[in-house]
Order: C-alpha cells, then structure tokens, then sequence
C-alpha cells in the first residue's frame, strides 16, 4: 500500500508548530517555535500576543517543516490541524493557515482535537493497542481518557477546577520561579522531601474526576501562615509535598481505572507527563503488571507539538473523517 504523508499544524496556546509524518508513526520533521521568552514576564500567556506571535512565523514553521522531511505540499496526502480546544484567536491562525493551503494545494482537510494529539504522540514509541487508558495531564487538561479502539475518546473523568499543569504554574508563582513552573519545580521537588502536610483530594469514592484548586489553597495559606510566624519556606520541600501530593492522586485514580476497565496499554500524554516524579511513580506502580504495558512519551514529545497532531490526524484520516473548507476554531471543543 501507498504511504500516507500528512501536514501537522498546531496553533492552540504558545508554540507555533508544524511537522510531516509518514504512516502515522515515523517522524519526518517536528519544527516547533516557542513563545515562552515573549509571555514570561507577563507570568503566563498572554492571548493577543500569542495570536500575533503565530501570525509571524506560521508560514516559514511551515516551510521548514517541509523542507526538512524532503517533502513537497504536491505530495503531502492532507493537512491536519488542531481545531480546538485552546486560545481562540491563536487556533484560528493555524485553521486558517490549514485552510489556505488545502484550498491552495487541492488537499483535503483533517480536523483535530488538541487532546487526541497529545494521546496519539505515543504512536511514535509503539502501535497503541485498545482498549487504552491515558492520563492526559497539560496546562489545560487534567483527563482520564478510555479508547475501546482507534480514533474513539470517552473522557471518564477530569478536573473540576485547575488543571495539573495550571496548579504546577500556580505553585511556581507563590515560590517566584519564572513561567512556565512545571518544569522548575519538578527539578526542586528531586533536591527536597514531603516534609509539608498537603491534602489529597480524592473528591467521591467512585469518582475519577480531579480537583487541584484545594492543594493550590494549602500552598498559599502554608506560606503566609509560616511568613507570618517569621519562618521561612524550605523551597525544595514545599515542591516536594506539592508534587507528592499531585502525584499520588494522578497515579491512584489511575490504577484504579486500569483495574475496573482492564485496559491492555496505559499512556502518558501532556507537558506534565515530562514531570520526573509522576513518570518514575507510572513506572513504579505497573512494574509487575504483566497484562499492561506502559507508554510513556519522550520528553520532546510531551509538551504541545505539530507530529501528534499529524499522527492523531493519519488514523482520522484513514478512517475517511475530513474537516470542512469553512470550519472554524473552536476554543472549548469536546474530546
Ligand atoms: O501540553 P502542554 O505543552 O500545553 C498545554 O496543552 O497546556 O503543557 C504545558 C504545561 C505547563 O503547565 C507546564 O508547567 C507543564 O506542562 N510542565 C510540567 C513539566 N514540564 C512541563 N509540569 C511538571 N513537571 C514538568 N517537568
Ligand atoms: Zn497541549
């Protein structure tokens, strides 16, 4: 059979990417141009000046994506792009960017959700086999996502307040790390010990929705608590509890599902799936599961990037699904 090279383009927060992937699995390029020096001082992103970032450098991401697989758009097979969820005005340049070259170059249009990228960004390690489990943990998702098979997403529990990610952001702003904070305290948390005692908000027992605004709470009030009594904060282990305490809610709720739903793979999606201490916890905790394997994405892979959207876009497609020549973003899209 005839290999399927599709065009990736993902817009949806501050990384303007593009990439080319053959056969849903083999990376061909993966050109990803971040923003985060232009939103750091603002402590986040900033949505006018992303959406104006993108516009720059959509066009040139594009072509260099091109050229750097060897590939022309006459033999790129379709152009998927994420369609949602995520900034508006931010999507709204890659969809149309999308549209532009598909009406430009008679290609057929692939819509994409943001969280199917993420998932899909492990078919670049290994073939998924369903039914699959994947802990979908971003700076806008906190999700337990079920697929019987390919291409089909039943969200059986998410966050109700923060995202894992956001609360990541957030703790990192109390102890004045620069933006994005994940990764800063991911690195403090390994120099410190869960000395703090933080909750573990478990919500309803049969529940597998999450809720992290109550841990961002204890933070705070720990500390103005402690800098009202004149002590100061270890640093290294309040990152400890804090991820102690994430972690420990990720992974239970996750084993939880594994068991009730008895999936053959469990897959690790999102920029927080880069966190060292809940990859090491995922690892730990299915070692001696002998029925699931265990995908975990490289950390190049975990943050927002065009090839996800590319392979999530190849199974798409080859299930005949096509995006319309006048759709349109859409910010709050359902999985
Ligand atoms: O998936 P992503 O690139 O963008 C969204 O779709 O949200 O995720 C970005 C989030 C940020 O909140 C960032 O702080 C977090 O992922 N993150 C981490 C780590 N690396 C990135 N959080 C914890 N530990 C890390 N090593
Ligand atoms: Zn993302």
């Amino acid at each position: 059979t005839k290999d399927v090279l599709i065009l990736g383009i993902e817009t949806s927060c501050d990384e303007t990417a593009a990439a080319v992937v053959k056969n849903g699995k083999e990376m061909l390029s993966n050109v990803v141009a971040s923003q985060i020096e232009s939103h750091k001082r603002f402590g986040g992103v900033v949505p006018e000046i992303a959406s104006r970032h993108h516009v720059e450098v959509m066009t040139l991401v594009v072509e260099e994506a091109l050229e750097k697989a060897n590939v022309t758009m006459e033999e790129i097979d379709a152009i998927a792009v994420t369609e949602g969820p995520g900034l508006v005005g931010a999507l709204l340049v890659g969809v149309n960017a999308a549209k532009a070259l598909a009406f430009a170059f008679q290609k057929p249009l692939v819509n994409v959700h943001h969280i199917a990228g993420h998932i899909y960004a492990n078919a670049f390690v290994k073939p998924l086999q369903f039914p699959l489990l994947s802990l979908v943990v971003s700076g806008g998702h906190t999700e337990l996502v079920y697929m019987p098979e390919d291409g089909v997403f039943e969200v059986i529990g998410e966050t109700r307040d923060d995202a894992a990610g956001e609360a990541y952001d957030k703790v990192a702003r109390i102890l004045s790390l620069p933006y994005p904070g994940g990764p800063h305290i991911d690195r403090m948390a390994a120099n410190g010990e869960d000395t703090y005692k933080l909750p573990r908000v478990w919500l309803e027992e049969d529940s597998y929705d999450f809720s992290f605004s109550g841990l961002k709470s204890a933070v705070i009030n720990l500390s103005h608590n402690m800098a009202q009594r004149g002590e100061e904060i270890q640093p290294e282990n309040l990152a400890a509890s804090f991820q102690a305490s994430v972690v420990e809610v990720l992974v239970g709720k996750t084993k939880r599902a594994v068991e009730e739903l008895g999936v053959k793979q469990l897959v690790l999606a999102g920029g927080v799936a880069a966190n060292r201490g809940l990859r090491q916890a995922i690892e730990d905790t299915f070692v001696d599961n002998e029925q699931l394997d265990v995908v975990i994405p490289p950390l190049s892979l975990c943050t927002d990037n065009a090839a996800m959207i590319a392979a999530a876009g190849t199974v798409l497609y080859q299930q005949g699904k096509r995006g319309k020549m006048d759709m349109n973003a859409h910010p709050n899209l359902d999985l």
